[in-house]
């Protein structure tokens, strides 16, 4: 696949088959994202794939931490952080588009609850990459990290793989934090759930769009 292809056929993918990916396999891949661009060549990315029993009972912890009522705790400021305009219509249309996948209502707050627990049951995904950098860092240095958070979705795809992103996995860092063996100056930016794609699930039917390119950019000159 060339990248216009692989661009195409990557998707937030939130239902697995319960088969994990060879350990060689995730090696190869997070080896060959390290050839990520970054600012000054700083590389501030740091990745924690858990895996197994560990990523079972993680996922089972953070469903209690999440529903004991306690207030999320994220270090950065999460990216659905006061949204407005067309951002909020953005984000609103996204969540519809996968209410409409699984036939949940809008107005149906429990079945939207279940829906969001599943991010931290990591969609039921055999492993889950933990992604962090350094607590000082800035605006301009996750970008370095989005950069190769990109260029492991692409290889995931390359290699017959699916993902999802999950800034959710930010929110609540204390079960994470205990198990991922994770620097400790370093704060969650988000998670990316993976494995090979349930391809039955309803939820895997979701769609988003994308703004029209002239709704994005501006030629000059
Ligand atoms: C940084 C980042 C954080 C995201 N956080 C979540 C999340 O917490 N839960 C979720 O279900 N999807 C999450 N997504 C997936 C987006 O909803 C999805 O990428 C977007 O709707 C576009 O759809 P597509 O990826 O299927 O093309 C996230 C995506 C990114 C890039």
């Amino acid at each position: 696949m060339n990248v216009v292809e692989l661009l195409n056929k990557r998707r937030a993918v939130r239902a697995y088959s319960d088969k994990d990916v060879p350990k060689e396999l995730i090696r190869e891949i997070f080896a060959q994202a390290q050839q990520s661009a970054s600012n000054c060549n700083t590389q501030p990315w740091h990745v924690s794939i858990i895996s197994g029993d560990t990523k079972n009972q993680l996922a089972t912890d953070l469903v209690a931490e999440v529903s004991s009522g306690k207030a999320p705790s994220p270090t950065f400021q999460p990216g659905d952080y006061g949204l407005a305009d067309e951002y909020k219509v953005r984000q609103v249309d996204c969540a519809v588009a996968l209410y409409k996948a699984v036939g949940v209502e809008r107005g149906d707050k429990p079945a939207r609850m279940e829906l969001m627990l599943k991010n931290w049951q990591f969609f039921g995904a055999p492993h889950v990459a933990i992604f962090s950098m350094p607590k000082a860092m800035k605006e301009v240095n996750a970008v370095d990290v989005g950069i190769y958070l990109q260029a492991i979705m692409l290889l995931m795809v390359e290699n017959g793989l699916a993902s999802c992103p999950q800034g959710a996995l930010a929110f609540y860092p204390d079960p994470i934090l205990e198990v991922a063996q994770i620097p400790e100056e370093n704060g969650i930016l988000f998670g990316l759930s993976f494995g090979y794609e349930d391809q039955e699930a309803q939820i895997n039917t979701a769609k988003t769009d994308r703004a029209a390119l002239d709704d994005i950019a501006v030629f000059v000159g």
